[in-house]
């Protein structure tokens, strides 16, 4: 067995890489910079040039594809948000013609989504993977994502993962938060109704990994918790890890609008998600934010 990782020298490729090598499996990293962190071989792809370095296919059984321009790194302009969606699709197309081309035999790919694809709603329904893309930017742009891992379908056993925020002590979203509230200046974001679908790190590296080795395996699913956490509650209880009591008035939706703009959408709602499907293959270690939180800060 030999996987290959796009994204590798992310958050979670670079769990995943670590969990992989201790399991002494093969991997190799596809890469836009080759001086990228980790103990593996990097090789370089550029999917603006449609280039890629058709050596990292050597021996590659199953493929990682995590790939993609962070979602809340930089503001959404127009050309940031054609960035999201092309460095997502476009990396999934050229890994595809190239395959195709060169007649791979690929057994497994296991690609990652984002729960985004329901869209920012204010919502108490639970949604499923049986729910349409919602009408929004990404909506859109994990459709898009998704119909390009799609065409994998034909060639190997494909497997997408949904993800909600992964919660990481040292990446992420989670010490943005934590950070603000140990320092007192941590509030719950517009009214703080808004649902946050969310995966310990070590929970999101342990069902990629069983969807890399476990060959029955295959289709969408949900990557989160059972928990259904509003931004309110999470602000709460991550106040209660510190010993700090959230004193600060919510932030205003319009301040988080002026501040981000359209992005603020994702921060502001949020659904409720539903990981039934998910645990019908694999048990998730964290299912209480309150176990979750005290694994990473004990
Ligand atoms: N973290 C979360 O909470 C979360 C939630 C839902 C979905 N996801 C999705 O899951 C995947 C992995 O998440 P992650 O947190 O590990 O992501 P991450 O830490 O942002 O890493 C993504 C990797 O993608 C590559 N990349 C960045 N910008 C790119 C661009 N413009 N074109 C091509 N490649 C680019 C980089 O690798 P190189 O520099 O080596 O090329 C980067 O290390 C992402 O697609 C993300 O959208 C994550």
């Amino acid at each position: 067995m030999k996987v290959l990782i796009t994204g590798g020298s992310g958050l979670l490729g670079s769990a995943l890489t670590k969990k992989l090598l201790k399991n002494s499996i093969d991997v190799v990293h596809l890469t836009r910079n080759k001086s990228s962190k980790n103990d593996v071989k990097n090789y370089l792809w550029n999917w603006e040039k449609n280039k890629i370095d058709e050596n990292c296919f050597v021996g590659v059984t199953h493929i990682v594809h995590l790939a993609g321009a962070g979602i809340a790194e930089k503001a959404w302009t127009q050309k940031r948000k054609e960035e999201i969606v092309k460095s997502r699709v476009l990396t999934t197309r050229l890994m595809h013609s190239k395959i195709t081309q060169l007649k791979l035999p690929i057994s497994g790919f296991i690609a990652a989504s984002a729960v985004g694809i329901y869209g920012a709603q204010i919502s108490e329904k639970v949604f499923t993977e049986k729910d349409k893309a919602f009408e929004d930017f990404m909506g859109n742009c994990c459709k898009q994502w998704e119909n390009s891992i799609d065409k994998f379908e034909s060639i190997s056993r494909v497997v997408k993962l949904r993800l909600g925020v992964i919660l990481d002590k040292n990446h992420g979203a989670l010490p943005r938060i934590a950070n603000m509230v140990k320092n007192r200046i941590g509030s719950p974001l517009g009214n703080g109704q808004q649902y946050m679908p969310w995966i310990h790190i070590e929970d999101a590296v342990n069902v990629f990994y069983k969807s890399i080795l476990d060959e029955e395996i295959s289709g969408t699913f949900n990557t989160v918790s059972s928990d259904y956490i509003t931004n309110s509650e999470l602000t709460n209880k991550i106040g209660n890890v510190f010993n700090r009591k959230i004193w600060l008035p919510n932030v205003p939706s319009f301040v988080l609008k002026f501040l981000y703009g359209e992005m603020s959408e994702t921060i502001l709602k949020g659904v409720k998600v539903s990981n039934k499907k998910l645990k019908g293959e694999i048990n998730l270690k964290y299912e209480k934010i309150e176990d979750a939180l005290t694994e990473i800060y004990s």
